[in-house]
């Protein structure tokens, strides 16, 4: 792809302020697309990410937002579309995680995380698509997964859960959505050296080198490998992903659980 193949295009990135959600957006802008984001975080805090797409030559937008709030994320799209245009590149990215078992887990903690990784992904997906559908615009629409979907973590239930209902209407609104050439597919890393996880190695510095000696192919991932994998499923010239998720961790998935 080069600086102009994604020229016209508007990207919608929840969470966007964060670690992997900027890197996508950095790597969406440099391909041409303007860029809207939506964080917990105050407006000052996207001052230095709104410096760089300036200096890239694309519009963006900053809203303060918590995607758990159907109408405020409704609302949200609807301002982008007046401000930028109709966003066609969804990047539903927002999530949290936090580490209990069973036995320590709350219901208060638990609903937390099932509200915004799986209801808010759903909110924002529902209301950025239905905009493509009443304009009768193509699209995408790119969720950004865990592999905590595809194996069993002890330590984290409720984030393992809301993964694999992530991957459950990635699947349904891919299917619905393929004919209207709006493709729906998730980018499911394994564990980035950043983000959520690195907060986790900050706290237990050991854990990162020990995992690390546990992937398969001995690679802890970074958020630009994320981000680039996020670029090729909203790339015009990939046409055939349908509800298809780009598993990126270096095997870990094959070998089990996180924890070693
Ligand atoms: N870091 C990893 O190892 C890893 C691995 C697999 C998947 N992921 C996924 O990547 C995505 C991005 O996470 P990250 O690692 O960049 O973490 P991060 O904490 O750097 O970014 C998450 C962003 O989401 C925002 N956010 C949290 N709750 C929100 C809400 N209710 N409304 C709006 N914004 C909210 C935060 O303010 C933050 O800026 C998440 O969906 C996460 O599950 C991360």
């Amino acid at each position: 792809m080069n600086n102009d193949s994604l020229k016209g295009s508007v990207a919608l990135i929840s969470g966007g302020l964060g670690d992997l959600g900027s890197e996508s957006a950095r790597e969406l802008a440099k391909c041409g697309a303007d860029i809207a984001i939506a964080d917990m975080q105050s407006a000052d805090a996207f001052t230095a990410l709104k410096k760089e797409f300036d200096e890239l030559g694309v519009k963006s937008h900053y809203q303060q937002l918590n995607v758990t709030d159907a109408a405020a994320v409704e609302s949200w799209v609807q301002t982008v579309e007046t401000a930028l245009g109709t966003p066609n590149l969804i990047i539903v990215n927002a999530g949290i995680v936090e580490q209990h078992d069973f036995s320590t887990i709350t219901p208060e903690i638990w609903l937390n995380q099932l509200d915004v990784n799986l209801n808010g992904a759903f909110y924002m997906s529902h209301y950025a698509t239905r905009h493509l559908l009443a304009k009768q615009k193509k699209g995408r629409v790119v969720f950004i997964g865990s592999w905590a979907a595809h194996a069993v973590h002890p330590h984290i239930p409720a984030y393992c859960v809301s993964k694999a209902g992530l991957r459950s209407l990635c699947q349904n609104m891919a299917l619905e959505l393929a004919p209207h050439d709006i493709l729906v597919n998730e980018v499911a890393p394994g564990t980035v050296n950043a983000g959520l996880s690195a907060q986790v190695f900050k706290k237990e510095p050991d854990i990162a080198e020990k995992q690390t000696q546990n992937i398969p192919n001995r690679r802890m991932i970074e958020s630009i490998d994320v981000a680039k994998e996020v670029l090729h499923l909203c790339d015009p010239d990939i046409k055939h992903h349908v509800g298809s998720c780009v598993l990126i961790d270096g095997g870990n998935t094959l070998r089990g659980s996180a924890r070693t």
